[in-house]
């Protein structure tokens, strides 16, 4: 079998559509990894009446017959992720130590996580994040301190007492912002009642994987957005955790050049959930109700409304760059069917300078400073969503497809046209 490694990212501030993307090539792979992020992802699939939404499982799982693994730079939330499963395997899909596999090593999220960071949220109050509660924030903090339980510690039955500094840490913080203590022994008992069925999960499947690289098809899903991570994002207002192609590439001692693919996956237009600068974002009215309605952006994790603006083409051309992106799949041009016009920002101007500055400026302290400037595109009026073949795409359409492929010097390999999983064009 011909090597074949393939990575799906998106390319904005998340929900890009890329659990519909990794779902309709996930067939093709034997193992899909999800390598960061936790329980602040959301990815929906729909399949016909089904409407799956996926936090910590990886988007292979509606195949049975794939492995899917939740790499041990994700942090995983011990009570939520069980539910997670039962709720799949409630709605008729097969999930085993067989299809699904926690690594020793991955950080996990408890109760007292959550709290820190919706806590840290409330005393900021203007300042905050907009995280999505999920404790993503202190878990990845317990990581880069050296402290904190992994799934190793709860097999081992070696967590107590590491459990037990760190709520005792959070209940002495908690007793002076008035916040509600957390009970240790009721947690150890939640614990010990059900990790039998999580930990039947947990495998040392890392050593498969190395030992797969040669052999087998392997699909890496990205969480987040790559302007969400912590570290090329747009600071301070980004997730935790590594959601750019450096995420995968530093967990597995994998180069670029080890990819066949790395599919970047982007909206025909932006959102984003929670705080930070936005510069195409639309202002309150009808444009911006149209998209938010239809492309029903209320967040698959929190429901919380997602802001909505025109695709950022000089954002776009830096995470395709930075993330050696070798194809696009461009995700709910439907959603913009009935618009007479369609606008991508092609450089920006320095509100105070009024310099154009043709570039990402990068941190969302230059983002603050500018103002987008747009190249207008007629709309095609006519609707899209459903669409099976290429040939069937508005010349309007298309002329912006060739746009932005041109414009990221990158093809655009896949095309989705609705919801539904079936709604898809490959290129
Ligand atoms: P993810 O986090 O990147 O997987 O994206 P989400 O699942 O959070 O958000 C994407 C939303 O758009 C979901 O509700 C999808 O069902 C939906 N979606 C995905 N692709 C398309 C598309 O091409 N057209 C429309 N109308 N909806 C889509
Ligand atoms: P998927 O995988 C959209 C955002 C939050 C907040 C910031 C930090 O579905 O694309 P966190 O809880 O991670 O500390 O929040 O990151 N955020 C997401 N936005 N989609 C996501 O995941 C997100 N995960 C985190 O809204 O702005
Ligand atoms: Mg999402």
């Amino acid at each position: 079998m011909s090597k074949k490694i393939c990575a799906v990212l998106g390319l904005s501030w998340g929900d890009e559509g890329k659990g519909k993307i990794c779902d309709a090539i996930a067939k093709n792979f034997d193992i899909v990894i999800r390598f960061n992020g936790g329980g602040n992802a959301g990815h929906t699939i729909v399949v016909g009446e089904n409407v799956f939404k996926l936090h910590h499982i990886p988007s292979g799982i509606l195949y049975p017959q794939i492995k899917n693994v939740i790499g041990r730079k994700c942090v995983v939330d011990f009570f939520d992720v069980i539910d997670e499963i039962k709720s799949l395997q409630q709605n008729g899909i097969e999930i085993s130590p067989k299809n699904l596999a926690f690594s020793y090593d991955s950080q996990i999220v408890f109760p007292h996580h959550k709290k820190i960071d919706i806590m840290r949220e409330n005393i900021r109050g203007k300042q905050k994040i907009g995280t999505t509660g999920r404790g993503i924030g202190p878990a990845y903090s317990d990581f880069i301190s050296r402290v904190g339980v992994t799934f190793k510690d709860i097999l081992e039955n070696n967590y107590k007492e590491k459990l037990q500094v760190e709520v005792k840490i959070f209940n002495s913080i908690a007793r002076e912002f008035f916040e509600e203590e957390i009970k240790i022994l009721d947690v150890f008992n939640r614990i010990e009642e059900n990790k039998k069925f999580l930990l039947s999960f947990v495998q040392d499947c890392y050593e498969e994987i190395f030992e797969s690289f040669s052999s087998k098809k392997i699909m890496f899903e990205g969480a987040q957005g790559l302007l969400l991570d912590s570290y090329f994002g747009t600071r301070p207002f980004v997730s935790s955790s590594l959601s750019s192609i450096h995420g995968a590439l530093l967990d597995f001692g994998l180069s670029f050049s080890d990819f066949d693919e790395i599919i970047g996956v982007t909206k025909l237009y932006t959102t984003r959930v929670g705080s930070g600068s936005f510069p195409t974002e639309l202002e309150d009215g009808e444009l911006k109700n149209i998209i938010q309605t239809r492309g029903n952006e209320f967040g698959a994790t929190t429901g919380r409304a997602r802001r909505c603006g025109w695709l950022d083409l000089c954002a776009l051309k830096s995470v395709v760059k930075v993330n050696g992106v070798t194809s696009l799949a461009i995700t709910k041009s439907d959603v913009l069917d009935v618009l007479s016009e369609v606008k991508i920002c092609t450089s920006y101007t320095n509100k105070i300078s009024k310099k154009e500055i043709p570039f990402y400026p990068g941190s969302d302290e230059n983002l603050k400073n500018v103002e987008a400037n747009y190249i207008t595109f007629e709309g095609w009026k006519t609707k899209t969503e459903g669409l099976k073949t290429k040939t069937e795409i508005p010349a309007q359409l298309q002329t912006i497809f060739n746009f932005i492929s041109e414009s990221t010097n990158t093809k655009t390999s896949i095309v989705s046209t609705g919801f539904q999983r079936e709604d898809l064009i490959f290129l």
